[in-house]
């Protein structure tokens, strides 16, 4: 579902960005721009700035930019579409209705009716907890250490001893059986009908990253079965794509998250003061978990149950987050059973310890492999290191190899070297030895160069959007044809078209990428920074550089598509070769 261009520019315009974003960060004026703390990275004094005149934001420190459709993408977690719809709400516009099909708006709608209803719920829950029936809930909570505080931050409830008292709450709201069913909260059975799922459990709301209720889970007071019950998988509640703490954690503006594996433990970190505590909802860590990690931290320190199965769990989800590319390290809570136990023992300054002793996921996994061998005799010994080397030729990248291999060789006390090679004569006996010239390197080369064209139009665009000088410099040699990656072809032309009508205006160009990945590629066009340089010669040489990248890429790339037989095409294209030394006769000053 796409809106109308001049609809999105309407609406990006009625929202000044300045103003939108002051009620997320707090801004000074410094000059023409406002100035602020970076709400993408965690830092102490600011370096992100956000100008009135461009509409557009910028932070000096981790490169996050764009204009204020994007700043709602990235801080809210939006869609375009829906960023675009909080914005239109807030500037009174109104959207057109008939552009969703008929299913996108059945479906958008039944979205937000359970999304009302679960709210009801949790609101429904926290008043029962409060109330006379909910005492022995309550003094549950209190006994197990929570504040007041917490359990209103966390929105904690209960669920009663009726079993469909919640139903009939929600019936006499006015919402259907068949919503109440497909929210999850209540089963149905022949004999009794419409019954409650939740009953006399002490409830947990579920919220996603914006707050919003998307399920629950439910905790026995005593040692019943199952201790906890959950929400089951719904239109708005996916196990795989939310983690439980979230809505708090990704404001805490640290650059790690703790990932614990429990709700309770989650809540504990957060009352001692770590609210970057967050845990998959009762299900195994997934690579849907870590990418949703990874847009707001790089870093993941796992927190499990030191049992068995936390410590297998902690296993399974290291190389999972490497694979997301986010760093994992593992604390132990030792001789503790979870962080909320360790936490009501040893208090925050001891965790906080703990966080300072954590171990990277590769030397935590060595270390519970020592457990299967008899490190008090040689032979047992020699197996370990075997098994250890086998996992270190699982390194592709050599540097990153060597490392370990020394990190392992002083934790356990052995000589690099003769570490170094048990390793290569594992790698030869498990037929993993790569020559170090493999063909590799041929098409190593090859992607090189591709990402230097894409690398070249991306900087030469980027330097034309900064510097009206550049763009009257290039505009006759360079077309927006030139830019044969069609995502920024489609940028130069809109650059080009505002810059011929003196208008130009770098937020409305955003407007038109509307498919996220899109959007942030273009967005990152604006705040791409061209590599210091610092004499006016040295810019004066890069540019004429790039133009000849660009220049020479797009006659290359033109005549391959050419006809055989097109000889006056090849004339042309010929000619155009040619020329590119005209390039090296441009003049422009920096200074
Ligand atoms: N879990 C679940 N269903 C169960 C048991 C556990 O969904 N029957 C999930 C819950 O998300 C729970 C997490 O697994 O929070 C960890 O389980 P556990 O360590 O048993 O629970 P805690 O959260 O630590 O709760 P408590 O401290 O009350 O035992
Ligand atoms: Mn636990």
């Amino acid at each position: 579902m796409y809106y109308p261009d001049e609809l999105i520019e309407e609406i990006r315009a009625k929202n000044d960005i300045v103003d939108v974003i002051s009620g997320y960060v707090r801004l000074q004026k410094k000059g023409s721009s406002h100035f602020g703390l970076c709400p993408f990275h965690n830092e102490k004094s600011p370096s992100f700035s956000v100008s009135r005149t461009k509409q557009m934001y910028y932070c000096f420190g981790c490169g996050a930019g764009g204009n204020v459709i994007t700043f709602l993408m990235e801080y809210e977690n939006y869609t375009f579409q829906e960023a675009v719809q909080e914005l239109a709400r807030r500037a009174g516009v109104e959207l057109p209705k008939m552009e969703y099909s008929k299913e996108a708006r059945e479906k958008a709608s039944l979205k937000s009716t359970l999304l009302e209803i679960n709210k009801a719920a949790a609101q429904y829950f926290y008043v029962q907890l409060k109330s006379p029936p909910g005492r022995t809930a309550y003094d549950y909570l209190k006994g197990r250490g929570l504040s007041e505080e917490t359990i209103k931050a966390f929105g904690l409830g209960y669920s009663n001893k009726y079993s469909d008292d919640l139903y009939r709450y929600l019936r006499g709201k006015g919402y259907k059986e068949d919503m109440i069913r497909q929210a999850g909260l209540i089963s149905t059975d022949e004999k009794h009908g419409a019954y409650d799922k939740f009953w006399n459990r002490v409830m947990f709301p579920i919220m996603d990253a914006n707050s919003r209720v998307i399920g629950f889970g439910g905790r026995v007071m005593g040692d019943a079965k199952p201790k906890y019950l959950n929400s089951p998988e719904t239109l708005i509640f996916d196990k795989s794509r939310n983690l439980y703490g979230l809505h708090r954690a990704r404001s805490s503006r640290k650059p790690y998250f703790l990932l614990c594996e429990g709700y309770m433990d989650v809540i504990s970190m957060h009352q001692a003061g770590f609210t970057n505590a967050v845990a998959s909802l009762g299900t195994a860590f997934t690579a849907g978990h870590a990418s949703l990690i990874k847009r707001y931290v790089q870093e993941v320190y796992l927190v499990y149950d030191s049992d068995e199965a936390g410590t297998k769990a902690a296993l399974r989800a290291t190389p999972i987050l490497k694979e997301a590319g986010i760093s994992a390290k593992v604390i132990r809570m030792e001789p503790y059973k979870d962080p909320d136990e360790f936490i009501k023992n040893l208090g925050a300054g001891e965790f906080e310890k703990r966080i300072g002793g954590a171990r990277n996921g590769f030397m935590f996994g060595l270390e519970v492999l020592e457990k299967d061998y008899q490190m008090d005799s040689p032979e047992g010994k020699t197996a370990f290191f075997q098994e250890a080397a086998r996992r270190l030729t699982r390194f592709e990248d050599e540097l990153e190899r060597d490392n370990y291999i020394e990190a392992v060789a002083k934790a356990y006390q052995v000589s690099a070297q003769s570490l170094q090679k048990l390793v290569t004569k594992e790698a030869v006996r498990t037929g993993m030895a790569k020559p170090v010239s493999r063909p590799k390197v041929a098409g190593g080369k090859k992607e090189e160069k591709e990402d230097g064209r894409k690398t070249a139009q991306k900087v030469l665009l980027t330097w034309m959007i900064d510097d009206a000088r550049v763009f009257q410099l290039v505009r006759g040699i360079v077309t927006p044809e030139d830019f044969t990656e069609s995502l920024y072809e489609a940028v130069a032309r809109m650059l080009y078209g505002q810059y011929e009508d003196g208008n130009l205006n770098p937020a409305r160009i955003l407007n038109h990428f509307q498919e996220e990945g899109e959007h942030r590629e273009v967005a990152s066009l604006f705040h791409t920074r061209i590599r210091e340089l610092t004499t006016g010669q040295e810019k004066e040489r890069a540019l004429k550089e790039t133009i000849w990248r660009v220049k020479e890429n797009s006659i290359d790339v033109r005549l391959k598509g050419l006809h055989p037989t097109d000889m006056a095409g090849l004339q042309r294209l010929t000619n155009e070769k040619r020329n590119l030394p005209e390039i090296e006769k441009l003049h422009i000053s920096f200074d």
